[in-house]
């Protein structure tokens, strides 16, 4: 690497150690594709409970009884209930968060469940009030010539979500998702097939917004066949080994005259939205393909550890209905296997950081330049100063 691509960027060891005095704006309650009407749900972090009323009509509110604060619901995910019923002292709410009956109180008019501030952009309900979200997202992937509706959920099906464990602190995963340069050598057979990252270019909000986000978007390879081929010999594996080339060379034999919602060159956009849950929602492949993920803390007694990536996944309606389990199947199969080896990578830095060695950080000045940019707007926006 050339001098002058490395540039530093302080040293400041373990600033995402801060974390358990981070803000709580920015998290994230799923989409209008992913919430069935009627449904009622408890988030993973068990904070907040969502509820789908009607078509169009949502409620976020704190899992905390206005009597005395105990939560109202315990197990995260879809609840069967008509009611909240709270175990103390056995106040019921109306699934709009509205006090029903206060068991000997006189009637409390008037008393509801403390509702959260959230905004739907492109289908996604985003804990953001909505000023900030017209204001901060509205060029959202312009620069790089995204289509408006690019990442509408209206556009795709919801398939399925998954749970899937982070034993190391959530933004240190921020960290290196918002690097590419540890693709060329860590995903060397799985991203790095199909995923050309001198074709990587990047578009970041103005970092001064409370409501911050970085997008990297990242064309295919040309030559994806002879790349796995050779990566298949060079260190003897399988098909099987190569999730995303494999499914790349699927998707051109069996959805080829499928027109992709995006450019078909594009192989990946990965776009952030800074935040308690870092929405991460993905398209691969043109745009047939996305993932939303999001970061939770699951088990509060373990801030550092104790957390979660949760992923939605989505195939675009264009996707046939007849292949849709199939594109699914092959999609999760490449995803899961490249976040594996993202895991191995944070666990192997987290191993270091926790000992709270100080470093200096070098970042490179393109391939890693999203991880700057996260750095300076979490130290700006979401600690807590002291
Ligand atoms: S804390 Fe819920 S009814 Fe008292
Ligand atoms: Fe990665």
């Amino acid at each position: 690497m050339e001098k002058s691509q490395i540039q530093s960027s302080g040293s400041v060891p373990n600033w995402y150690a801060r974390h358990m005095r981070t803000k709580q704006f920015g998290a994230y309650f799923g989409s209008t594709s992913s919430i069935a009407i009627g449904e009622v749900y408890l988030t993973f972090d068990r904070r907040h409970i969502v509820h789908r009323m009607s078509e169009d009509e949502f409620f976020v509110y704190e899992n905390a009884c206005a009597h005395a604060g105990a939560p109202l619901l315990t197990k995260p995910g879809v609840q069967d209930v008509r009611t909240l019923v709270c175990p103390i002292h056995m106040w019921s709410y109306h699934l709009n968060g509205d006090l029903k009956r206060a068991p000997m109180f006189r009637p409390c008019e008037g008393v509801q469940l403390k509702q959260v501030p959230f905004t739907i952009w492109n289908g996604m309900l985003l804990g953001f009030e909505k000023d900030e979200v017209d204001y901060a997202l509205k060029h959202f992937g312009e620069s790089l010539g995204l289509p408006s509706k690019a990442f509408d959920v209206a556009e795709f099906v919801f398939m399925s979500e998954e749970d899937y464990r982070l034993r190391y602190p959530a933004a240190l995963m921020l960290v290196n998702y918002l690097d590419i340069l540890h693709v060329i050598f860590m995903h060397f057979l799985t991203f790095a097939l199909v995923a050309s990252t001198d074709t990587s270019r990047w578009e970041f909000s103005n970092f001064l917004t409370r409501l911050g986000y970085s997008i990297q978007l990242v064309r295919s390879h040309v030559e994806v066949e002879k790349r796995r081929v050779q990566a298949m010999q060079s260190r003897s594996c399988t098909e099987e080994d190569t999730g995303w080339a494999t499914f790349h060379l699927w998707l051109k034999e069996h959805l080829g005259n499928v027109k992709r919602p995006i450019d078909e060159n594009i192989f990946a956009v990965w776009a952030t939205i800074y935040g308690k849950s870092c929405i991460m929602p993905e398209l691969y492949e043109g745009g047939l393909c996305l993932a939303v993920s999001y970061l939770v803390n699951e088990d509060p007694n373990d801030p550092m550890t104790g957390n979660a990536n949760l992923v939605e996944y989505y195939l675009h309606k264009s996707v046939p209905e007849e292949l849709r389990v199939q594109t699914m199947r092959r999609f999760q199969h490449a995803y899961e296997q490249s976040a594996r080896e993202d895991d191995a990578i944070c666990e192997r830095l987290w191993e270091a950081h926790q000992h709270e060695l100080t470093f200096h950080r070098h970042a490179h000045e393109e391939l890693e330049a999203g991880d700057e940019h996260y750095r300076k707007w979490y130290m700006k926006h979401f600690v807590v100063n002291e």
